[in-house]
Order: C-alpha cells, then structure tokens, then sequence
C-alpha cells in the first residue's frame, strides 16, 4: 500500500468535498504539462510539492526562500505551480456545487441530498440563497483549503505509521483483532459503527494515541512572541523571536514520557483494569493535536475515521511488509513517510 492509496481509502469514506477529489490532486501524466512520476511510487500529488515547500520555508532564512520567490525557481517555483492545479481543481468543483444549488433551487427533488462540506459551506452562507455570488469563492476556496490541508494528510499519514507498526508487532495486530471480535463482530458482518461502538475500541485507540506520539502528522509549531515574554522555565524570549516546537522530538523525550519513550507501548494510554479505559493525557504533554487555543477542531472526527478504516482493514486483510522496502520518514510539513507503505495484502477469510 503506497500513501497515496492510504489517501484514496481515506478520502473515499469522508467524501470530502467532491467525488473526484484524489485524482484531481495529482499532476497531469507524464508527458503532458507538468508531469512528474517516481518510478514504483506513482505521479506526485501537487499537494506534496505544497507541504515540501513551506518545509524548506522553516529550514531557510525568510530573505533566501523570498529569493527563492522573486526568482521564481527551486521549492518555490513548485509551490506556485502547485497553487495553480490546486486553485483550478477548487475553482472548478465550486462551480459545480454551485450550480448543483442552483438547479436544486430552482427546481427541488426529493432526492437523498449528498453531503459535502464544500455544498454544507454554499449553503450556509448568511443562510442566504443567493449562489450565484461569485464573490465568496475566495473564501470557499481558503475553507476547501484549510480542510484538505488540516485534514487529508493528517489522517493519511497516521494510518500509514499505524499499519506499519501493526505489520511489524503481530501481538498488537491480534490485540486489535480481539477487540473487534468482541465489541463489533458478534453483531455479524461488518457495517455501518456508532460513535459508542468505536469508543468502545480502547486498545485501538491506544495503539493510534501511540502511533501519534512517535509519529505525529504534524511535527513541527511555531509561535512567534508579539511582545517580549519570559517562558515558565524562565527563557527570556524577546519581542517578534520565532521559537520552533519540535512535536516528534517531545513525543520521544524521557522526561516526558519516561525511560521507555522509543518503545511502542499501546497499554502506556490504558488504565490497567478489567474495564480498561484510555488514560487522559493534557493536551501540553501529547501534543499531536496542538495544545491552547489554536488545537486541532478535527481530533475527534479524525479518531472516528482512523478507526472505521483500521477495522475495516485489519479485520478483512492481513498486512505483510514487504522485506527490504525503506520506511523512512519525509521531510515536509506533514510526517509522511517517504517511499509510502509497501505491503503484502492477503484476504483473511475466503
Ligand atoms: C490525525 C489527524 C490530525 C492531526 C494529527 C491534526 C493535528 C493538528 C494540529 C497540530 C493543528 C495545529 C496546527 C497549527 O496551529 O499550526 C491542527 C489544527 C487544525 N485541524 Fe487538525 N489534525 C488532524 C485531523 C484533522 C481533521 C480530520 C480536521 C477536519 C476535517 C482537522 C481540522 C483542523 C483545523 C480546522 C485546524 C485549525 C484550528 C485553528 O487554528 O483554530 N484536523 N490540527
């Protein structure tokens, strides 16, 4: 399984805001404008060229990459192109959603209404009927944005670390497979959770808080100080300094997480009883989803999803590594990992 197909089975559940939402994001073939394959690792998402770009930015000095801006050249020339395909894709699906509305105004039909966000958004503005505004399409389009951007990669990115470690620690695979047994199964075929019956998954839910710590979506903050502050450890910082938090290296520190921080230890997140039940651990300390004001507003919807895609997978497939396949993680904005996720999938029954 490639990250990219971790991102299709993602995206094809949540639907997010149109139906030909993957392939729209990759460049055209090669040999067409812009193409730009990989071999065995598929065309590279534009997307990537974005969050590979404003990587560099908090790698470089501000001057160099505005260099790099004005010059047009490097990171920077991809990040434009990118904007290009991604603004053509968003435009284009605004005005399909738009008239959608229109014609549905005009003429209604009973029919079962297909939800999206990008639809969700239209229709909620000002609670006004107006569609045909051309002027909120800047807005829509940094809405669609954020979303894709908080959270695509995000969920995508966990769920390839998740099934590498439950390839790689058959103990945790048959764990998770017993919940499942127990809590879902007895009801027959697999369908449709409720949210009680995916919290009712405590041992999964551990094994992706863990897969979270090690391997947070999102590696890297930073704050800059409007004035200047003294920190609770003392630090002085002045007015305008640009302090990076490192995520991934708080999730592997001792004197955070104790002497066993680079084992990976589901039960960690689990009070030890005959009930079980996840632990609560402060925002401050498992920092995955931020902490403060600006936290993710996604973390709950991303659990559900992870969750209804883990038990989809695991309880049908059994995932194999695949010897020798590098798995390594990528520089950019989001912990991807860089050659995807390599696996052997075989049917579980039949
Ligand atoms: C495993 C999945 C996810 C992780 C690890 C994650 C992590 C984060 C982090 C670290 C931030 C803070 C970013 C910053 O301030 O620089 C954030 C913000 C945000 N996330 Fe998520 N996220 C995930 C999934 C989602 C999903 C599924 C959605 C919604 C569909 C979402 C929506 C948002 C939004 C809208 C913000 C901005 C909040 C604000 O600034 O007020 N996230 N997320």
């Amino acid at each position: 399984m490639n990250g990219n197909r971790t991102r299709f089975l993602v995206n094809r559940p949540i639907g997010l805001i149109h139906e030909a939402w993957p392939a729209a994001f990759y460049r055209p073939r090669p040999g067409m404008l812009m193409g730009q394959a990989r071999p065995g690792y598929g065309e590279r998402p534009a997307f990537d060229d974005m969050e590979e770009a404003v990587f560099i930015r908090y790698l470089m000095p501000k001057s160099f990459w505005k260099l790099l801006k004005w010059l047009q050249i490097g990171e920077e020339k991809k990040l434009k192109e990118a904007w290009e395909i991604f603004d053509r894709f968003l435009y284009q699906s605004i005005s399909a959603a738009r008239e959608k509305l229109i014609s549905r105004s005009k003429s209604p039909v009973e029919e079962e209404e297909e939800f999206t966000f990008l639809s969700a958004f239209l229709a909620d503005q000002g609670g006004q009927t107006d569609y045909t505004s051309e002027n909120s399409n800047k807005i829509l389009r940094d809405h669609a944005f954020s979303l894709v951007a908080a959270g695509r990669d995000t969920v995508s990115a966990c769920l390839n670390w998740f099934f590498w470690f439950v390839a790689t620690n058959p103990s945790i695979e048959t764990k998770i497979l017993e919940e499942i047994k127990e809590k879902l199964q007895e009801k027959g075929k697999l369908r449709f959770f409720s949210t009680e019956e995916l919290n009712s998954l405590v041992y999964l839910h551990a094994t992706l808080c863990e897969t979270l710590r090690l391997y947070p979506p999102v590696p890297n903050n930073h704050k800059t100080a409007l004035e200047a502050d003294v920190l609770p450890s003392g630090h002085q910082v002045p007015q305008n300094t640009w302090m990076l938090i490192s995520f991934y290296s708080m999730g592997r520190m001792h004197e955070i997480w104790g002497q066993d921080c680079l084992e990976f230890k589901p039960e960690r997140w689990m009070w030890i009883t005959k009930q079980g039940g996840i632990i609560h651990v402060p925002s401050y300390k498992f920092t995955a989803f931020n902490a403060g004001p600006r936290s993710c507003v996604g973390k709950d919807m991303s659990f559900i999803q992870m969750k209804i895609i883990a038990v989809a997978l695991i309880s049908n497939y059994r995932l194999q590594l695949v010897e020798g396949h590098p798995v390594t993680p990528k520089n950019s904005i989001v912990l991807h990992m860089n050659y995807g996720l390599k696996v052997k999938v075989t049917k579980r029954f039949g």
